[in-house]
């Protein structure tokens, strides 16, 4: 069984996210690849997919959506898990699935989850357009990660495809 796992980030946070899920769901013996959805073309040699995103103004970036158009068919046959990333502070702002609506593209695909985690602020990396959007809504920096939950949510994932795909297919 091979398992892809996909990111969509503008500052790198997301795809570190997208890292851990890999390494954890790797650690369970399942072949496992990470990468950016901008790099993939052809999804159709694995057999599940876990994909992510960074929200910016209450959306998914535009290369994790255009993704999942372009795919959409491949998507809807295969086991699909979904993430955002996104809220920030303590405790996190905007909390929950508040953070995003991504109910039409789990639709779309027939995706099994979808979960929302918190993200990493670091205005050193933001550009003038950011900043001045975080200024606006007073938005505090740091990383807000919560490396247990993600580990928690990987671990679920595995478990299941273990359970799906016999052994020797692993
Ligand atoms: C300009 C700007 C707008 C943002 N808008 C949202 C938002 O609408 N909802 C949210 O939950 N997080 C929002 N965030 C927080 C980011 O999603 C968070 O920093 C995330 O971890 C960034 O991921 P990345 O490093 O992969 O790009 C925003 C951040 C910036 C800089």
């Amino acid at each position: 069984m091979n398992v892809l796992v996909l990111s969509a980030s503008k500052h790198g946070s997301t795809d570190e996210i997208a890292q851990a899920i890999g390494d954890l769901i790797a650690s369970h013996g399942i072949e496992t690849i990470v990468m950016s959805v901008d790099d993939i073309y052809d999804i159709d040699y694995y057999d599940a997919i876990v994909l992510g995103s960074a929200v910016y103004a209450g959306h998914w970036l535009k290369s994790a959506r255009r993704f999942v158009d372009e795919h959409a068919e491949a998507l809807a046959s295969k086991p699909v898990w979904l993430f955002s990333s996104g809220p920030i502070g303590t405790p996190p702002h905007p909390s929950g699935n508040d953070a995003v609506d991504v109910s039409s593209i789990m639709k779309k695909i027939n995706a099994r989850d979808h979960w929302v985690f918190a993200g990493k602020l670091d205005k050193s990396k933001l550009n003038f357009t950011e900043r001045a959007v975080i200024l606006a809504v007073r938005a505090h920096e740091g990383d807000f990660r919560n490396w247990k939950e993600i580990h928690a949510w990987a671990t679920t994932i595995a478990r299941q495809l273990i359970k799906e795909f016999p052994r020797s297919t692993i």
